[in-house]
C-alpha cells in the first residue's frame, strides 16, 4: 500500500494489525495543561501577562492533581496499557535548590496507581513549562540551566526511577527554542532574537544528555529519550505549492532546511542517536518554500481547531524520516487532532495508523503509540478552545466523559493484543 494514499473519509480502520512485542498502546498529557493551579511557573506568568497573546489562564485546568486517579481509570477503561504523563518542576523545585518531598510523593503515588491498575507509566520531565525563578535567571538562554536541569533529574531518578517505565527528558525542546526566541508565543517570548534561540537550543541540547545522564545512573532500567516536534515538510524549491515538492528527508542542521530553519530537528535527531529511542510528535503536513518558510494554504484546504492542514498521512512520512536520521527505535508519543467533531478524530487516527502501518511494514521500527490527548485541556497560547481529548472535561464540574473515539481507539489495541 502506498503510504501517501489518503484512506476514504469514513473507512474507519477497525484492526491496526500485529504489533511486535513490547508495543504500547498508550495516551498523553502534560502537567501544566491538565493539573490546575500551576502556579509557580514561566507559563502561568505568561498567561498573566498582558499581550502576550495567550487566550486564557489555564486556571483549575482540568483539576487533574486532585482527579489524577479517576484519569488513570479513565486510560483503563478505555482499554489503553500506557499513560504519558509530565513532572511539574516548579512543584518538586518551588524555589531553587528547594525540594518538595510532598510533590514527589505525589507523582510517586501516581507511578504506583498506575502499576496496580496494570497500566505502564511513560514520564516526562520537562513539558514547557520552567520554574519562575529559573525563568527569572534567564531560563534556557542561561547556561547554568543544565545542571539544575540535571540536579532536578537526579532528584526525580533518585524517589520515582523504580517505577519508571519510559522517560523522556524534553517535550519538543525545538518548539521550546523556537516558539520561546523567534515565533514568540511561549515565555520568554522574545520574537526574532536569534541570539536567544540558539543559546537555548545548545542549553536544551546539554540539558538533554545531561538529564539522559541522571536518569541512566539513577534506580530502574527503562529507555529514556526525547520527543520532537516533527511536522511532514515538503519543500518546494521554486517556492510555489503547486509545483511537486520533495519530501525533506535530510533535517540535519545543514541540510535544506538550514540552521534557522524552525524546527532545527535535526540537531535533536542528531543527539537521540545514543538515546534509547526517539519521540515522534506529527500533526501535519507543511510545505516549505527554498528558504524555509511555510507555504500558505491555498483557500478551502480543510484544517483542524489550531488551523493546521487536516493530514494524518503526515505521521508515517515523519516516523519514516526519524527513524532514518535517529536510526533508534521510534515510538509515537503524540498525534491527534483538534476537532470539535469526535468522528473527525476517528477519521484522523484511522488515516495516521494505517500511514504507520504502512512504514511498520515497510520495516521502520515502531515500538508504541500514545494519542494526544486523554483530555480535552488547555492548549498553551489557544487556551480551552481546541480539543484534543478522548474524553471531554467540564469546564465547570470537572466532569470527565469519554467520547466514541476513546471506545473505537480502545477496540482497535485490544484487537491488536488478542492478535499476539
Ligand atoms: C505538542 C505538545 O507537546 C502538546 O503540549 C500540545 O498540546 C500538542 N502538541 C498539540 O498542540
Amino acid at each position: 500500500m502506498d503510504h501517501t494514499e489518503p484512506a476514504g473519509a469514513g473507512d474507519t480502520l477497525q484492526d491496526f494489525g500485529p504489533v511486535p512485542a513490547g508495543w504500547v498502546w498508550g495516551t498523553a498529557t502534560a502537567a501544566h495543561q491538565i493539573e490546575g493551579g500551576n502556579v509557580g511557573n514561566d507559563w502561568w506568568d505568561w498567561e498573566h501577562t498582558p499581550g502576550s497573546g495567550t487566550r486564557e489562564s489555564s486556571g483549575d485546568a482540568c483539576d487533574s492533581w486532585h482527579r489524577w486517579f479517576e484519569d488513570l481509570e479513565l486510560v483503563k477503561a478505555i482499554g489503553l496499557d500506557a499513560y504519558r504523563f509530565s513532572l511539574e518542576w516548579s512543584r518538586i523545585e518551588p524555589a531553587e535548590g528547594e525540594f518538595s518531598i510532598a510533590a514527589l510523593e505525589h507523582y510517586r503515588a501516581i507511578l504506583l496507581a498506575a502499576h496496580e491498575l496494570g497500566l505502564r507509566a511513560s514520564v516526562t520531565l520537562h513539558h514547557f513549562t520552567t520554574p519562575r525563578w529559573m525563568a527569572a535567571q534567564g531560563g534556557w538562554s542561561n547556561p547554568l540551566v543544565v545542571e539544575r536541569f540535571q540536579r532536578f533529574a537526579d532528584i526525580a531518578a533518585q524517589h520515582l526511577g523504580d517505577q519508571i517505565d519510559m522517560a523522556a527528558t524534553l517535550n519538543e525542546p525545538n518548539v521550546v527554542a523556537h516558539a520561546g526566541y523567534i515565533g514568540g508565543q511561549f515565555p520568554p517570548g522574545r520574537p526574532h532574537d536569534w541570539e536567544g534561540f540558539r543559546q537555548a537550543s545548545r542549553h536544551l541540547l546539554l540539558g538533554h544528555l545531561a538529564a539522559r545522564e541522571a536518569l541512566r545512573a539513577g534506580p530502574g532500567d527503562f529507555p529514556v529519550g526525547l520527543t520532537l516536534a516533527l511536522p511532514d515538510t515538503v519543500l518546494h524549491a521554486d517556492g510555489d505549492l503547486t509545483s511537486p515538492g520533495e519530501r525533506v528527508t535530510d533535517l540535519r542542521p545543514d541540510g535544506p532546511r538550514g540552521e534557522l530553519g524552525w524546527l532545527t530537528a535535526g540537531q535533536y535527531l542528531d543527539a537521540a542517536r545514543d538515546d534509547d529511542y526517539i519521540g515522534v510528535q506529527t500533526y501535519f503536513t507543511e510545505h516549505v518554500g527554498p528558504d524555509g518558510a511555510e507555504l500558505p494554504l491555498p483557500s478551502g484546504e480543510r484544517v483542524t481547531q489550531m488551523g493546521w492542514p487536516f493530514t494524518p498521512e503526515a505521521l508515517g512520512a515523519s516516523v519514516r524520516v526519524a527513524a532514518e536520521v535517529a536510526r533508534v527505535p521510534v515510538i509515537v508519543t503524540e498525534n491527534g487532532v483538534a476537532a470539535a467533531e469526535d468522528a473527525e478524530r476517528i477519521e484522523y487516527y484511522s488515516r495516521s495508523l494505517r500511514s504507520l502501518r504502512a512504514a511498520m511494514d515497510d520495516g521502520v521500527d515502531v515500538r508504541g503509540f500514545f494519542a494526544w490527548s486523554l483530555l480535552d485541556n488547555f492548549e498553551w497560547a489557544l487556551g480551552f478552545e481546541p480539543t484534543f481529548g478522548l474524553v471531554e472535561v467540564d469546564p465547570v464540574s470537572f466532569a470527565r466523559s469519554s467520547k466514541p473515539s476513546a471506545a473505537w481507539l480502545g477496540g482497535l489495541a485490544r484487537a491488536s493484543r488478542g492478535a499476539h
